[in-house]
């Protein structure tokens, strides 16, 4: 039966999402942006299967083993399934394999590589190949991790808070329109201890959310120049401001959401000494405790090296900005 695979990366935030107008469609409160990776990425096989099977979805292990994912990760990928068949009209089931590239126990933001992977790997495995990038979006949306919306498309992405149709990804500018690299500094491993999912439901309750929103349009505009005009010095700042913001909404929400451990500020410590010392490098934090260090080509050995001193850090990965998803081979199974 028709089998496809598909390599979608992670991307990293400089404009967060964080609260949602509508948490089943992801429809976010905020226009966000952000910087798809390279290496980050998820393999996704997606196999359609006899009628008569039910769905099968697996993780793939480095070692070529197989397992069952956890609970609340099988449903969410099922109920994209779901949706899935509905889109395209159809009735079979699939086979599922996703393998990440990255070390899974490294708590980084794997669910917006999945589902784009997900999204694409079964839209291929339909036969829908000639379908717009932007529908292709909008669904990888549509699977609860709004995120991943932003990872269908390579290098610079805005995903703008209008109406469901047109909420979506949509490129800003190409991998090849400037060469920004994030150093990851894992501090911390395992999966981080409140959902995202949940960091949307809570953000609600904080009351400096109505603040984040009346001062974003203003950072985005300076996110989009920067952008625009590969300035790091426009961009840095920027992007620092963000993460404090989301984790201040986070900290404030109720319950607390507490997702920095003091690894993360032994970084952020760092990353402010190797500015003072002339290396340009810009920190910023998804919903988790690790650090994205944001910076040029030519910083990025000094940032590296100096990440990996920290005894906070527990290992680096370094990464670049990518040109998205890609159909690939071998299958995973
Ligand atoms: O797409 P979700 O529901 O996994 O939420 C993503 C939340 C952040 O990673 C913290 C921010 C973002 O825009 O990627």
């Amino acid at each position: 039966m028709s089998k496809t695979t598909v390599d979608a990366p992670a991307n990293i935030a400089f404009i967060k999402y964080w609260g949602a107008k509508d948490l089943d469609r992801a429809l976010p409160l905020n226009t966000s942006i952000s910087m798809t990776l390279e290496s980050c990425c998820t393999r996704c096989t997606a196999e359609l299967l006899d009628s008569g099977h039910a769905d099968e979805v697996w993780i793939s292990e480095p070692d070529g083993g197989f397992r069952r994912p956890p609970h609340e990760f099988e449903d969410r990928v099922r109920a994209h399934l779901d949706r899935m068949r509905r889109w395209a009209g159809r009735q079979e089931t699939f086979r599922i394999a996703t393998r990440n590239s990255f070390p899974s126990a490294a708590g980084l933001a794997s669910s917006a590589s999945g589902f784009a992977a997900l999204t694409l790997a079964t839209a291929g495995a339909l036969g829908k190949d000639d379908v717009p990038t932007d529908e292709l979006a909008r669904l990888a949306r549509e699977s609860g991790s709004g995120s991943a919306s932003r990872s269908v498309l390579g290098g610079f992405v805005e995903w703008p808070a209008i109406d469901a149709e047109r909420s979506h990804g949509v490129e800003l500018a190409e991998a090849d329109h400037w060469d920004l690299r994030d150093v990851i500094a894992v501090v911390e491993i395992g999966p981080k201890a409140v959902s995202s999912l949940e960091g949307h439901r809570r953000a609600h309750t904080s009351p400096y959310l109505p603040k984040r929103l009346e001062i974003l349009p203003e950072r985005i505009d300076r996110v989009r120049r920067a952008i625009a005009e590969r300035d790091l010095a426009l961009l840095g700042p920027a992007i620092e401001e963000e993460a404090v913001d989301l984790h201040i909404i986070a900290m404030s929400s109720h319950p607390p959401i507490f997702y920095w451990s003091p690894g993360t500020v032994g970084v952020l410590r760092a990353v402010r000494e190797l500015r003072q010392e002339g290396v340009h490098a810009y920190a910023t934090i998804d919903a988790g405790a690790n650090v994205h260090v944001i910076c040029e080509a030519e910083a990025e050995d000094d940032v590296a090296s100096r990440l990996e001193s920290l005894p906070v850090v527990g290992f680096v990965i370094r990464d670049s900005v990518g040109p998205g998803p890609e159909r690939t081979s071998p299958h995973l199974f």
